[in-house]
């Protein structure tokens, strides 16, 4: 069965002024759109066809020949941005609960070091890609990807992820991408879809 762009989880405005309705009109509608169809393109016919989105990422990753990559590529970059858009929410941002915020205090010392560091992985990752917050080895860490590669393909569980490529900012930030960082943390993260997926795995 074909693969289906998802409609966001709210409505085209409702990140402004941080992201705004252009960019993500663009955003959703165009390059996730691209990524869907292209996908369900190069399987159709296939025997990866039938598969879940995971499994076709994980079954192409590490791929040399051309088709195999595109289908990573794309594949991994629906993924990516159907957990992107559920990264963030309206009026997000702010204080995570205090138990989360005791989790990151654990972990990095106190919220706003987990913030650095996250700000500092989108900073450092050159080119097109993503930062993460991942739970790896039952603790939380944060790393940058390349393009489109998702972290769960190395057995890490992805938790929250910014999409740094400039198609994600570039209509309301133009090349200051550190700016954009700084709006995901403040305005768009949505702590309450962090919390859940850490306690799926946290007990
Ligand atoms: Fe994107």
């Amino acid at each position: 069965m074909a693969f289906e762009l998802p409609d966001l989880p709210y409505s085209v405005d409702a990140l402004e002024p941080y992201m705004s309705a252009e960019t993500l009109k663009y955003h959703h509608g165009k390059h996730h759109r691209h990524y869907v169809d292209a996908l369900n393109k190069l399987i159709a016919d296939s025997p990866l066809e039938d598969r879940s989105l995971e499994e076709i990422v994980r079954a192409s990753a590490g791929a040399v020949d051309e088709k195999s990559l595109k289908i990573f590529n794309n594949a991994a970059q629906v993924w990516n941005h159907n957990f992107f858009w559920e990264s963030m929410a309206p009026m997000g941002g702010g204080e995570p609960s205090v138990g989360l915020t005791n989790l990151f205090a654990k972990t990095f010392g106190h919220l706003g070091a987990f913030k650095k560091a996250f700000h500092q992985a989108g900073m450092d990752q050159f080119g097109s890609g993503y930062a993460w917050l991942v739970l790896t080895d039952n603790a939380l860490a944060v790393r940058c990807t390349a393009n489109g590669y998702p972290p769960f393909v190395d057995g890490q569980v992805p938790l929250l992820c910014c999409d740094v490529w400039e198609h994600a900012y570039y209509l309301d930030y133009l090349n200051r991408r550190q700016d954009f960082l700084t709006a995901f943390l403040d305005h768009l993260v949505d702590w309450a879809a962090v919390e859940e997926r850490v306690l799926a795995f946290v007990i």
